[in-house]
């Protein structure tokens, strides 16, 4: 399959070309606050579908519903629970899914069969005129390839789908930088997914104790959110993640070895540690003369915020740069700090060494 993929801009008519594409049932990335997303007219099972082709996403795994206006949501589900309301009162728009129960408007091919649909208003004005200009809501993943690491710039989003999708947006860089916080509320108590922008304790300040899926921290169990079993946010290295006190030894001799081994390394760390390990392989040359050890800073280990903007980014970097092994560090779980180590979890297929 190969389409020409047209980029927009965002002015008026950019945004009415790549919504007239929407409406006309093909398919259209664009920015939110976290990631980019596909989107497709989510009331269209056919244009959906071409949502799972583009991405090679498994069926069983269910889209989000991106909506412009409250009003929108009506059509979409069979009621609104208190604790969703309270939701939408306080979060929305932004980075928070609230898993609803479905109407059958609501094709299976977006629900992958369940009687639940999960419906974000984004904190985006492009993505939100977009939405409002195509007329429907737009069932949106996030507009990587499946199982590598979403996009956060328009760019990303070319590398993974060029020829596969009808348009992009370019929206500049997402600010956020992960996921949306998906949130179960349809039963007695509300119950974190997966992780993201909206934390825990925020979720907590409104509507008191929150569960998190069990699933989420072991592998054994059938995660209630689809999406979150797959190898996600992979890089193509081997990726590892170094926990403990003495992370920063631990690296340190893990990169010396992969290093006689001849490996290309990369090294994950944070703006506190970076003199040290520049100090230390800066020099270390692969036999071509290219570096031989790439290390790349997510921001400052007291701003998780800008942790997160940066991580996908990174990862992809890794690629580019061509590294065999990456030694990731690892940060503290409160607040975006979770949604950051779900993420390295996964990107590290779950190696952790202990230090
Ligand atoms: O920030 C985001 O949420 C981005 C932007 C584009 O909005 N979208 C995104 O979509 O991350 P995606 O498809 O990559 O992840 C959706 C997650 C998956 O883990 C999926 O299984 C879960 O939401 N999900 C969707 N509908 C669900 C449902 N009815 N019940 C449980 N989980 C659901
Ligand atoms: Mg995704």
């Amino acid at each position: 399959m190969s389409i020409e993929t047209q980029r927009f801009g965002t002015g008026p008519d950019d945004l009415e070309r790549a919504a007239h594409m929407l409406r006309d049932g093909l398919t259209v990335a664009f920015p939110t606050e976290t990631v980019y997303g596909l989107g497709a007219n989510a009331l269209d099972a056919e244009a959906v579908s071409q949502i799972f082709a583009a991405k090679g996403r498994p069926s069983d795994n269910p889209l989000i519903v991106h909506i412009a206006r409250e009003q929108d949501l009506h059509p979409l589900v069979t009621h609104i629970p208190d604790q969703a309301r309270l939701c939408m009162e306080r979060f929305w728009p932004g980075p928070l899914t609230l898993i609803l129960p479905c109407t059958d408007r609501v094709p299976t091919t977006v629900t992958a069969g369940l009687s639940t649909v999960g419906i974000r208003m984004p904190d985006h004005d492009t993505a939100l005129q977009l939405i409002a200009m195509a007329g429907v809501p737009l069932a949106a993943p996030s507009a990587n390839r499946s199982g590598r690491p979403s996009p956060t710039t328009a760019d990303h989003v070319l590398e993974d789908l060029s020829g596969r999708i009808a348009g992009v947006v370019d929206g500049g860089p997402a600010g956020v930088g992960v996921e949306s916080t998906v949130l179960d509320v349809t039963g007695d108590k509300p119950m974190i997914l997966r992780p993201g922008g909206i934390t825990r304790e925020m979720l907590e300040e409104v509507l008191g104790p929150v569960g998190i899926d069990p699933a989420l921290g072991n592998e054994a169990i059938a995660p209630k959110s689809p999406g979150v079993k797959y190898t996600h946010y992979a890089p193509q290295g081997t990726m590892y993640l170094v926990e403990g006190a003495s992370a920063r030894t631990k690296i340190a001799e893990l990169v010396r070895a992969a290093r006689e081994q001849g490996k290309k390394v990369g090294i994950l760390t944070t703006d506190e540690e970076t003199e040290a390990y520049h100090a230390a392989f800066s020099s270390e040359r692969l036999p071509n003369g290219e570096e031989a050890v790439i290390t790349l800073s997510l921001g400052s280990r007291d701003d998780l915020a800008t942790v997160a903007t940066h991580l996908y980014d990174a990862i992809r970097s890794f690629d580019h740069h061509g590294v065999e092994e990456i030694y990731a560090e690892t940060f503290s779980e409160a607040g975006v700090g979770l949604a950051i180590m779900n993420r390295l979890r996964k990107a590290a297929g779950h190696r952790v060494i202990s230090s």
